[in-house]
Order: structure tokens, then sequence, then C-alpha cells
């Protein structure tokens, strides 16, 4: 067991290494104000602390740590290894990325760090030793923060050889990796190991984002990821021989889709996040990045960062409204979030990020409306600490989300490139919270047997073993739906012969003959038993019933009256299959039935359009009441007479939300 925290964190990325001392004792007078009481710090001050080969200087870094604990802020404690010092680069250019297009990288930028450079490896692990040595025993890390946003590739000739270690390790022989890559495609057949190189613009690649052969680009893939996760590895045990109970993490990205996440996770003691929605994003969408990243070890998580304000690095980076980030923070926190972090605390004075939002802006004082909403936030959460640390939703709809499925439908060369992952997993979660559904976003190789729902939209890639634990799910009473795109390849890429779904094909009860693309001008209109019309695109199967039973038919195109979403009876359970991307409309109805059979309650009895979210502790059951919509909206009635834990006030059923206001509710289990 871990260290756990014994406050929501409330603070974020600090860097007064490129500030003058001066205004040191001013930002910690301002934090005291604003109720901040941690700081991330050292997150890229390698050059600051190894300042050449031979020489480390933690002199300010010293001073820092002991500023904050004068201050009794936890300490959330980088590790700098994501920016290069430009010493090592000079030195040791191998050190540096070879990107997509071949190009060997120079000096400049961050994140571009080789994974397999022996030399990076080196330098890391010694700074790292170095960190964990004079701050591990010493208790005054809160929490260890390994390097910063892993991710990206490098296509260089160390990755090339290791790719090849790699590979041999996953095939044992060659004519398996031929086999796996269906290399006789093409006569693409490699005799020797050395002969494999690497799948970007050079090799295997068509433009950025599809290829000629996805079995070696999903490989990659796996490999670039385990590959980055070895280097966090590294560190992460280093710290354990000096630190034996602090948590580390490394703070990821939602739904980025460069890393297995929920293999890294795995590796994590807790996960932390980065949330940068931008401001047309759907509230919907940040609710599932949360879901899934508290899925990702079935636990609560850090919110590692977020900004007070505003972007940078988005087209149009709008500010905050009023109460937004009050509101968005207490989203975050209602799908599982132990701390809430902003990037930055002082806005910086120079370089891409000046215009990044900061609780302390340029102006330099309190007297800002950002500064005032991150006070008032403050003093919230350190009231609230104690009711939500550590408890959970108790959710009874998985959504599976893997991202081998992710990297290969998206490689896909066809029969539609509008077809998007994240946008397919989105439309069925989006439903489900406009319901005000508990949902758990869970990998392939979850415990089924704690929902009555999993929900597996374009489920392309059916690995071994994954059709058999569905089928003894659904068996066993449970519901699961599928979609068009599902259960067509294996772990490489191949197709699973026989007809589609392949493996999913008997509990689904039908077969999937021919998949039509539509383009973004087309649709085709299905009608549901009651004789509901409706609209579909992107995709259509065309599908044969195998004991299934029709819920919609086409009503449109050559296929008018195959049918378009089924639902069969499999053991004592069911297999909804949707063969066509539904209008909303269309979605939310079969969603509707599909709850109903499987007895499956939301959050709240009344419909609405507040988020209404519940954590709960073992003692208690936290509802989070959110208005995210622009006008006012009246509080459910079933929360009348219970007391506000925010303002202390008892609600009643004439209480109203306006935009953005939040209400939360605890009550004895
Ligand atoms: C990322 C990084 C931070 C900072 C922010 C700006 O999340 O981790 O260092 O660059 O973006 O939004
Ligand atoms: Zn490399």
């Amino acid at each position: 067991m871990k260290k756990p925290f014994k406050r929501i964190l409330y603070g974020g990325d600090y860097n007064p290494n490129q500030w003058p001392r001066e205004i040191w004792q001013e930002d910690m007078r301002m934090f005291r104000n604003a109720h901040i009481n941690s700081a991330t710090i050292n997150v890229f001050s390698w050059a600051k602390i190894q300042p050449s080969e031979e020489t480390y200087d933690f002199e300010e870094l010293d001073d820092i740590v002991e500023m904050l604990e004068q201050e009794e802020c936890d300490i959330v404690m980088g590790t700098s290894t994501a920016a290069l010092p430009a010493w090592m680069v000079k030195r040791y250019p191998e050190v540096a990325r070879t990107d997509y297009e071949g190009r060997h990288h120079k000096f400049g930028h961050r994140h571009n760090a080789c994974p397999n450079s022996l030399v990076y490896q080196k330098y890391a692990a010694a700074l790292t030793e170095q960190l964990a040595r004079r701050y591990g025993k010493t208790g005054k890390v809160a929490c260890w923060h390994i390097n910063n946003e892993y991710g990206g590739e490098c296509y260089c000739e160390n990755c090339e050889k290791a790719f090849r270690v790699w590979l041999k390790k996953k095939y044992k022989t060659i004519e398996a990796l031929n086999e796996a890559w269906n290399m006789e495609f093409w006569g693409h057949t490699v005799y020797d190991w050395d002969e494999i190189v690497l799948p970007n613009a050079l090799g295997e690649g068509i433009g950025t984002d599809k290829t000629a052969f996805a079995g070696i680009s999903i490989d990659y893939r796996r490999f670039n990821s385990d590959s980055i996760l070895e280097n966090f590895k590294m560190e992460r045990d280093i710290i354990r021989k000096y630190d034996p109970e602090t948590p580390i993490t490394t703070n990821l990205m939602g739904t980025y889709p460069g890393l297995d996440y929920f293999k890294w996770a795995k590796e994590m003691d807790i996960v932390s996040w980065d949330n940068y929605p931008s401001y047309n994003t759907p509230w919907s969408q940040t609710a599932m990045c949360h879901d899934l990243m508290r899925g990702l070890k079935d636990q609560p998580f850090m919110l590692m960062e977020q900004t007070p304000s505003q972007q940078n690095w988005q087209p149009y980076n709008s500010l905050k409204k009023p109460g937004q980030m009050r509101a968005q923070s207490y989203q975050t926190v209602a799908h599982g979030a132990d701390t809430i972090q902003f990037f930055q605390l002082r806005r910086s004075v120079g370089a891409c990020e000046k215009f990044h939002g900061a609780v302390i802006a340029h102006a330099g004082t309190e007297n800002t409306r950002v500064f005032r909403e991150v006070t008032a936030l403050g003093a919230e959460l350190e009231r609230l600490g104690e009711t939500v640390i550590g408890s959970m939703p108790d959710a009874k709809i998985g959504v599976i989300f893997d991202w081998d499925n992710y990297w290969a439908l998206e490689y896909t060369s066809g029969p539609n490139c509008d077809l998007k992952y994240v946008d397919q997993i989105h439309q069925y979660y989006s439903s489900l919270y406009r319901g005000n559904y508990p949902v758990d976003m869970i990998p392939v190789d979850a415990d089924f047997s704690r929902y009555k729902v999993i929900l597996a939209p374009v489920l392309y890639m059916v690995k071994e073993g994954m059709a058999e634990a569905l089928e003894k799910f659904v068996a066993g009473g449970g519901i699961l739906l599928t979609t068009f795109m599902s259960g067509i390849v294996g772990q490489s890429d191949n197709v699973h012969l026989g007809g589609y779904p392949g493996p999913l094909r008997e509990m689904a009860g039908v077969w999937v003959e021919e998949i039509d693309a539509l383009a973004p001008e087309q649709s085709n209109t299905i009608r549901f038993a009651d004789g509901t019309d409706a609209s579909c695109r992107l995709l259509c199967d065309l599908m044969h019933l195998e004991g299934a039973q029709a819920l919609a038919e086409y009503t449109s195109n050559f296929y008018a009256g195959m049918p378009a979403v089924t639902r069969n009876a499999y053991g004592k359970g069911a297999v909804y299959y949707v063969g066509a991307n539904l209008d909303q409309a269309a979605l939310d109805k079969v969603l509707g039935q599909l709850l109903t059979e499987a007895g499956v309650g939301s959050n709240v009895e009344e419909s609405t359009e507040l988020e209404v979210t519940v954590r709960q502790s073992k003692t208690q059951k936290i509802t989070f009441i959110i208005n995210f919509k622009a006008q006012d909206l009246p509080l459910p009635a079933q929360f009348a007479g219970k007391t506000d834990l925010l303002t202390g006030q008892t609600l009643d059923t004439q209480t109203m939300l306006a935009p953005y206001d939040v209400v939360i509710v605890a009550e004895n289990r």
C-alpha cells in the first residue's frame, strides 16, 4: 500500500527556477492566500541541475524544497528527464530522435529523447539516482512525477535494432513473423531479422497515418509504447530503492493514441493526467476521458494539469468563463480525481507558453478574476477533502477501450476514412452521459462479471481469448452491445475468415456479408419495429439474421429490408448488434431498450440536462450535480431537503442551478 494523500492536492506546476529569488516569497504569500497546498517542481530543470556531464548542482532545488516545506506545501517532484540538455545532444547526437520522415533531430524542443538510446538511459538513470538519493528518504516528497507527458516516436537505428530484438522475443521464428504480417502480399517476405526496417515514411508508411502493412505498424506501436515504458520503469525502480512508499506517477493524456495506457497503468502507483479540452470539446468527452483515466487502474486519479484560464497551443484559446474552471474541476473530482492541479502557478515570461494561463498572471497581483476564482475553489476543496478522497463510483456498465484496437482500426485502408475510434466510443458514452448512467471504461481483459452491460463499439480486433470471455459474460446473463467493424481481425490484423463478425458471429446471431461506406453527404434511413424512422451514416453492414431478431431495418438503398440493428438471445443474456452508425436518437433508443432489459439504473430518477455523478465511500454516497448548459436548470426533486455540502444550505424544490453552478450532496449509505 502506497502512502495515500492526506488532503486534495491543490496546486500545480511551479517553476521558481525560471524566476529571480525575490519573487519566490511573493509566490508563497499568494499561494497561501489561494489555499494552494501543493507544488509540482523540477519538471523541466535538467540543464539547471546538471549543467554539464560531470557536474550536478542542487543548491537551488534544495532551497525550493526547503521553502515549500516551510509552507507545508506538498511537493510533487519531477525528475526532469523530458527535455534533453544541450550539452548532451551536442556530445552524443544519438540521444535525439529520428522522426517519421527519417530526419535525425538536433538540440531543441522537448519530449525529444530516443527511448532506446543507452546514452540517454544512462544519464536519465544517473539523474534520477541523484534526485532519489537526495530527496527520497526525507519524507518531503508527496508524489514522484517521472518525466512529462511521455509520447512520440523515434525511428533511429538504435530503435530499429531494438525493434528486431523485441520482434524476435515475440515471434521466435522469422516464419511466424512473416505469417503474422502476411508478408506474401507484395512479396515482402523477409528471411533475416536484419531485413526488418521501421515502418515510417521511408518504409511501409502511407502518408502520416496509414500503412501498407498494418501488422508491422501495429507491432511498432506496441514496441514504441513498451520502449518508452521501459524508460519509466527504469526511473521508477531507481526511486523505489530510496523511497519505499511515496506514490510514483507520470502524467498521461486521456485518449492519447501513442501509448497503451492500460499496460502503462499496471506499472504506475497512481494515474495522473492532463486535461486540456478545447473551446468546443463536449463535456461528455471530458467526462469520458476522466472515466478512462480512473478505469486504467480502477482507482481514483490525480488531475496533474489543467489551465486555470486559457491555453496557448490550441488554434483558439478561449478563456474559461466565470465559474467554468470551478465547474470543470468539480466534474474532474466527480469522476474520480483526488487532486486538482494547474499548469501553471506563475505565468512564464518568455518562450511559447507565455500566453498560457496561470494562477498568477503577468500582472503579478491577486487582483485578477482568475486568482479570485482559484482562491474560492481552494477554500472549498480544503473543506471537501476528507469526504471524497478515495471514493469511487459503482458502475454496472463497462465500455471497452483498447489501444491495440485503436491502432488497428485507424490503420485500416478502407472502408471509410472518417471512421475514428474515439469518436465511435464517445457516441455511446455520450448517450449514457446524457442519461446520467455511471460508466466504467474498461480494458479487454477486465473482470466482466462485475458488470450487467458491456459495450464494445467497433471492436475490430478480437484477440485471442476475448470472444470466449465475452461469450461467458453473455451466457451468464450479461448484455453485450457491439457494432459494425467488429470481430474482423486478430492480433496481427489478419481477418478472422468465415464471415464477419468472425468470432462474435455465433453469439450475435448475424452474418455480415458486405460493408457499405457512405461519404459525409450520404446517409441511409432505417425503421424500428415500432415504426420509428431514423437515419444512419458512415458504414452500413449488409447482414443476414442467423437466429437474431431485427430491431430495425434499412428503408433505403439497395439493401432496404435488410436488418440494421439486431438482438440475439444467447445463454441467459443477449447480444445487441448495431450494423450502422446511427443518429443520436436511434442510438439512444437502442441503448434505452438494452438498459431496461439489463435493469441498470441512472444516478438520478428524473430526466435532467444536469450532469449528475456519484462517488461512494464506505459510509457515504456523494452526488455531484453540475450545470454545463447555457440556461438555468431545476434541481432534480429527489435532492430537495438535502444539504448542499458547498454552501451548507438546505436544498428545496425551488432550487435552480445557473450555468456552471455546482451542488454536492452527501448521503449516508
Ligand atoms: C502539457 C505539459 C506542460 C505544459 C502544458 C501546457 O500538458 O505537460 O508542460 O506545456 O501542456 O498546456
Ligand atoms: Zn531511437
